[in-house]
């Protein structure tokens, strides 16, 4: 390919790109990476999933510090709170991890080219002043914040969720509009820390995408936690005035406005693809209605040479799923056959308790046939009983006629790792059977999938 500079440009370093240019370069080609931030690691490392979890952790500690959780195990503190050590340490961690990437480039010998790229052709692309050639250009661009018509986001009274990670200090009444993965996540870390958190959510119910019930019950143990949320609501006005802000409040369906006030409002209606200055009209492709450029199954898109993955491309903004697209991108460029099961993608919110799910929702699965649902209580699982952790359930849903397992949901302190299990029998094809007779270490979590899974055909041991 000597033609070309490169054999393989990937545009951006998010865990997309970053992972299918380590691929690329690990399945001999010879491999280019630009991305325009200053560190590599994408919205994910940078200003996503990382940072997130770093408050996350920090401020449910506190928390159980603070509402009487620790009491109750016998340690009595009464914790101060130092958000200036809490934000540095969630610094650190992104610092390590983007710096791990880098690492990882070199070790891999994946050029990092530095700046913005745009197309100049098919093969051809600007990245900052220079110009380079490549044989495949693969676009991981990710996605950015939607915007709200008429809400300008200040990053001090009205933020994102990456001003919403870096608040310098608490807020007396933070609204987050939009009750999704964001607002919850980020919503929680500030009412743990001593906020009043109200939620303004379009939708007449919060998590659009998860199952119905795992939805009312999420709803029912925020609500319990402090949050306040006002559905079926609108956000038809932010006014800012100094350090406070008066949004004005609709029904989803019209009618009478209402105001509140508050010191900080987070927008997160969701994340829109990233392809403006990309250059895509010098090669003729044209993202479909909500922007996101469509692929095959093996990630070409319409025009020859150029592929995409992750969130620019249609499918859950999620960052495993970015992954294994880049993998298998990566895959299929040198030759081989890379394959993502879309119908096996887990979704897991880090609030307290974890929201985890895979497959269908039941709503889903019973609108394709017939089914079999099977559901455990936390409450009556020993270790989660044990750790004072009483909320959630799981819930197993089978086809009712060959019992293979449809679905997974689970609300449970450690849903997110324990959803894995169920991700791995649905890849494998599995029944609720083959989950109910496989042997599960005893306390765990873990074994409130198992009973689930024996539930389907109505023999849990323990309910
Ligand atoms: P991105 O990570 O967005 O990376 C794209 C990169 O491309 C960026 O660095 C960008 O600077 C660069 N770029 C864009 N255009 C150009 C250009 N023209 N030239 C050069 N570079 C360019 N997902 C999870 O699975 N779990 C979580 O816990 C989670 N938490 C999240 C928390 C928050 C607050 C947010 C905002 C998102 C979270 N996500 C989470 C979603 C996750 O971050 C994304 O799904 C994931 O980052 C998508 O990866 P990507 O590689 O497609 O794009
Ligand atoms: P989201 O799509 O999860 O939720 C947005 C919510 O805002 C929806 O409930 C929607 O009905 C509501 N909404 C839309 N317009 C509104 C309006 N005008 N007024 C009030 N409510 C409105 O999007 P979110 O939370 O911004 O997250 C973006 C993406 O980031 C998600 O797609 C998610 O996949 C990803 N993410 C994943 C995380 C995880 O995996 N744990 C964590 C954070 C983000």
């Amino acid at each position: 390919a000597d033609e070309f500079d490169f054999d393989v440009l990937v545009i951006g370093a998010g865990p997309g790109g970053y992972v299918a240019a380590i691929r690329a370069a690990q399945l001999g080609l010879k491999t280019a990476c630009a991305e325009s931030r200053e560190t590599l690691g994408g919205t994910c490392l940078n200003v996503g999933c990382i940072p997130s979890k770093a408050m996350l952790h920090a401020s449910e500690y506190y928390d159980a510090a603070a509402n009487g959780a620790f009491a109750k195990l016998g340690i009595k503190v009464t914790p101060e709170l130092d958000l200036d050590t809490m934000h540095g340490q969630r610094r650190d961690a992104v610092k390590q991890l983007t710096g791990g990437i880098e690492f990882l480039f070199k070790k891999n010998k994946v050029t990092w080219l530095k700046g913005k790229a745009s197309f100049e052709d098919a093969h051809k692309v600007k990245v900052g002043d220079q110009t380079v050639t490549a044989k495949n250009v693969v676009i991981a661009t990710g996605s950015s914040v939607t915007p709200l018509p008429g809400v300008t986001i200040d990053q001090k009274v009205v933020v994102d969720s990456t001003g919403a990670l870096e608040l310098p200090k608490v807020p007396q009444h933070m609204v987050v509009i939009g009750g999704g993965v964001i607002g919850l996540e980020l919503g929680s870390v500030w009412r743990r820390l001593g906020a009043k958190v109200t939620c303004v959510e379009f939708l007449d119910q919060i998590l659009p995408g998860f199952d119905g019930e795992v939805r009312k019950e999420a709803n029912k143990i925020f609500k319990k936690q402090g949050i306040e949320f006002k559905l079926g609501t609108k956000v038809t006005n932010v006014a800012v005035n100094g350090d406070t802000a008066t949004l004005t409040l609709e029904p989803a369906a019209g009618g009478e406005a209402t105001t509140i006030e508050a010191d900080s409002v987070l927008v997160s209606i969701g994340r829109k693809p990233n392809t403006d200055g990309l250059g895509l009209e010098k090669i003729g492709l044209t993202p479909n209605q909500r922007g996101q450029i469509e692929t095959d199954h093996d990630f070409r898109t319409a025009v020859s040479g150029v592929w995409a993955i992750g969130d620019v491309i249609p499918g859950p903004m999620l960052a495993h799923k970015a992954e294994d697209e880049g993998i298998a991108v990566a895959e299929n460029i040198a030759g081989q056959h890379g394959i993502v099961n879309h119908d096996v993608i887990p979704s897991v919110v880090y609030t307290w308790p974890e929201i985890a799910g895979v497959g269908l929702t039941e709503e889903a699965a019973r609108e394709r046939g017939e089914v079999k649902v099977g559901k455990f209580p936390m409450l009556a699982n020993s270790r989660a009983k044990t750790n004072h952790e009483p909320d959630g359930f799981v819930k197993v849903i089978a086809d009712a006629k060959t019992d293979r397992v449809l679905g997974v949901w689970c609300i449970a302190s450690v849903a997110g790792t324990m959803i894995a299990q169920a991700a791995q029998a649905m890849e494998f094809g599995a029944t609720s059977e083959d989950i109910a007779y496989t042997c599960h270490a005893h306390p765990t979590h873990s074994e409130a999938i198992k009973e689930a899974a024996m539930a389907v055909t109505g023999k849990p041991i323990h309910i």
